[in-house]
């Protein structure tokens, strides 16, 4: 009795301490980590290959590049020392030397998919347009996939590593080189973005190294014709409904605006036409953002004879923020929008030669 009594308590207590903690692909969780040991000796490039086809990240056991790198320093592969004593730090040797390596993956929560990474599920889907597929993941509890690290691009790479597609879609929209919106609401903390442009603003992430694009690099392309696409959701969201979606910004098509058609999306440098010369004439601009997000506004330069005016909102209906006329020359101030829009209202007339103003503005959660 005392026996199984002990027995139940021991198992309660392991479960307790593991808290549903696991490891995929057959790592080990050590010290809270995810470890897989490789006893076949193997070089760098072996070692790295095996790694990369688990997601995982190379390490190199201490000891071995103790003894396998006296000359630690001079080899050209970059190898990362088991953290420890003294704690783990980046060490090159030689690439040729075969050692047993270790990779690692990052501990994740129990869950019924098989794709399990960091405490995210992901799920393979086929060919869909970008707000389709959009949908079709929110039908499970994610959303197309946002990518937040080198280790989970590397993952996502290593899912489709036995198959033959070119692209396949995440779920982000750059507005430009340095800023992405994620469907899923996420920050924008890690880019891969190898080039902005081209045919649309969706983000595209490519599996084959071309003479135009490189293995595992985004880019951005059309929002509108298929693409084979990965939905994420967190582990244990298998019931979403009763729960809201969060937004779904849509694929917004981005013309090069003018003084008075056309949006300007955030971030961006805003001024008035010809400036620092100045035009007599009037001029509306409508600046928007993704989503939920909200736009920062700060005016650096002012000199305006008729008025400038500053709304909360997508027209001259909407809130007034901020009017002004006259000549400040240098003048930083800004303003905050409670929505995802603001507009412009700038007017100078014929005769003035006041010369307008300068502006950025940016987007914020
Ligand atoms: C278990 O996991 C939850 C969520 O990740 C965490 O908040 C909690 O501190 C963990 N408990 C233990 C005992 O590790
Ligand atoms: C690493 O090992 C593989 C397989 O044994 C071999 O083909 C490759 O040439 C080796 N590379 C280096 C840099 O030694
Ligand atoms: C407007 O302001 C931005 C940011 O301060 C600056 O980079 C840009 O050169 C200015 N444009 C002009 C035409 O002065």
């Amino acid at each position: 009795m005392k026996t199984i009594f002990f027995f139940l308590l021991c198992s309660d207590l392991t479960y307790a301490a593991s808290n549903d903690t696991i490891c995929t692909g057959g790592f080990k969780l050590i010290n809270n980590k995810c470890w897989k040991l490789f006893t076949d000796p193997g070089n760098h490039t072996v070692a790295e290959r095996t790694c990369t086809s688990y997601g995982g990240t190379l390490f190199m056991a201490k000891n071995a590049i103790l003894s396998g790198f006296p000359n630690a320093g001079t080899g050209r592969c970059v190898y990362y020392s088991i953290p420890g004593s003294p704690s783990g730090q980046w060490l090159n040797g030689d690439c040729t030397r075969e050692l047993p390596y270790v990779c690692e993956l990052p501990p994740t929560q129990s869950d019924i998919c098989d794709l399990n990474f960091n405490n995210n599920c992901y799920f393979k889907f086929d060919a869909l347009p970008f707000s389709e597929a959009q949908e079709q993941c929110q039908q499970m509890c994610g959303n197309l996939v946002s990518i937040h690290s080198a280790e989970e691009n590397r993952f996502i790479t290593s899912i489709y590593s036995h198959l033959s597609y070119e692209f396949i879609r995440i779920g982000g929209l750059a507005s430009s080189s340095n800023f992405i919106v994620w469907t899923d609401g996420s920050i924008m903390d890690y880019t891969n973005l190898e080039t902005f442009g081209g045919s649309g603003n969706c983000l595209w992430l490519s599996l084959t190294t071309t003479t135009t694009v490189s293995y595992g690099a985004w880019y951005t392309r059309d929002c509108d014709s298929p693409g084979h696409f990965l939905c994420k959701r967190p582990v244990g969201a298998l019931n979403c409904r009763g729960t809201p979606s969060p937004p779904t910004p849509p694929p917004v098509p981005l013309p090069t605006p003018t003084c008075t058609t056309g949006t300007h999306m955030a971030p961006g440098v805003l001024s008035s036409p010809n400036f620092p010369s100045s035009y007599n004439k009037q001029c509306q601009y409508t600046l928007a953002t993704y989503g939920s997000n909200r736009i920062r506004f700060t005016f650096s330069y002012m000199s305006v004879y008729n008025y400038i005016k500053l709304y909360d909102g997508d027209s001259t209906d909407s809130p007034l923020i901020y009017s002004y006329s006259g000549s400040t020359g240098t003048y930083v101030h800004t303003y905050t929008s409670t929505g995802n829009t603001m507009f412009i209202d700038f007017y100078n007339s014929a005769s003035s030669t006041y010369n307008g103003f300068n502006s950025t503005f940016y987007s914020i959660f």
